[in-house]
């Protein structure tokens, strides 16, 4: 488990203070892929950072698996572990990069061999290591190649292998598929769920796409300015943001996107037709679209889908469908009633 208490970091720069992090408290479980997103100097690689202690907090504790790395003693002093006392617990947290850094005059073999050498393992254990670790990451008949002459995808296949190379717990990824197309994102983040799954890794991923978070991610944090001002886990994120920033994220990557521009649309949203347009949100515990008939014969009411679209998170569907409404206004008001009793979320969208 990993556990952030109240973290502070001021960067000071020349007549400038930066607040990267600001009373900033996280609890990671044991084999959770958590996400952390947000937008550029929102302080999440100063966060990640923090956990290996690559930075150091001015403030606050972390505990990695039970090592305190950074406390306050009963008089509030703040301490930290030393660089050297940090040796053994920076073994246990591998980390992975947007632009790999591969030591790019050695092989592959040899980038995934060197974190073996550097704890002095002899020459068989380290060849039998590497040869699993490849095995692991598919990339068997590529031990003697050099960086160069991989994809980027296979770039970062190689990271991860070296990051893994000492049997960590934890695998921090900063980025790690911002450089890679979307065919090389989709295999590294399929790569990392597997390797979740078979080693009960915890992996924590930073990133500034809502897709990624949706596609593998258990728990998300959502930073902005310095603070997490979100978090919970994934599928309810998605169901019911609450914060302005996370709606942001979340409508990035939805097909439902288009709804700001449709709201507007007389074609769609014409007030002098009457009607009005409302966004049904089906979570995995209220029944299907079938239920829109049903409210249309029962109350009288016409319902025309505009947008629909499904949405599987954690392997859980989500479901999203944009209706213009239509008919008396005390029948509608009494369908829209009966959704939210059949636990559909309803929200009236406005034109602007
Ligand atoms: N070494 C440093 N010295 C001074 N300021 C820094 C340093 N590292 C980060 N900062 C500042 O701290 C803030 C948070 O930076 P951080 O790199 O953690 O953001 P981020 O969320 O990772 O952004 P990005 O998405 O661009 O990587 C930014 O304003 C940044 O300019
Ligand atoms: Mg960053």
């Amino acid at each position: 488990m990993i556990v952030i208490d109240s973290v502070d970091k001021t960067y000071h720069l020349k007549g400038n203070d930066v607040e990267a992090l600001k009373k900033v408290s996280l609890t990671i479980e044991d084999g959770t892929i958590y996400g952390v997103i947000g937008y550029s100097g929102a302080g999440k690689s100063t966060l990640v950072r923090c956990i290996n202690l690559l930075e150091v907090p001015d403030s606050g504790s972390i505990t990695v698996n039970g090592t305190q790395l950074t406390w306050h003693d009963s008089e509030g002093n703040f301490h930290r572990k030393t660089n050297h006392e940090m040796k053994k617990v920076r073994r246990g947290i591998g980390m992975i990069f947007q632009h790999f850094n591969l030591l790019d005059r050695s092989t592959v073999f040899d980038n995934v061999a060197y974190p073996l050498k550097y704890n002095g393992l002899k020459k068989e254990e380290i060849e039998a290591r590497v040869t699993e670790l490849l095995e692991l990451v598919d990339l068997s008949d590529k031990r003697n190649v050099y960086p160069s002459q991989l994809s980027g995808g296979q770039k970062q296949r190689v990271a991860i292998a070296r990051a893994l190379a000492n049997n960590p717990k934890v695998l921090l990824s900063d980025e790690a598929t911002s450089a890679l197309d979307p065919e090389a994102t989709a295999s590294i983040l399929n790569l990392l769920k597997e390797l979740n799954k078979k080693l009960g890794l915890t992996i924590i991923i930073i990133t500034h796409e809502m897709s990624v978070i949706k596609s593998i991610c258990h728990r998300v944090a959502v930073m902005e300015k310095g603070r997490v001002v979100e978090e919970g886990d994934v599928y309810s994120i998605f169901a019911e943001p609450k914060q302005e920033i996370t709606k942001k994220f979340i409508a990035s990557q939805s097909s439902l996107a288009k709804v700001s521009t449709l709201v507007n649309d007389p074609l769609v949203n014409n007030p002098a037709e009457g009607g009005r347009l409302i966004k049904l949100t089906f979570l995995k515990n209220s029944v299907g679209e079938s239920l829109i008939s049903l409210v249309s014969q029962k109350f009288n009411v016409r319902l025309n889908i505009v947008l629909a679209n499904v949405e599987m998170i954690q392997d859980s569907p989500l479901g999203e469908i944009i209706v213009v409404i239509k008919g008396e206004e005390k029948n509608i008001d009494a369908a829209i009633a009966h959704f939210a009793e059949q636990k559909v979320k309803v929200t009236e969208l406005e034109a602007n």
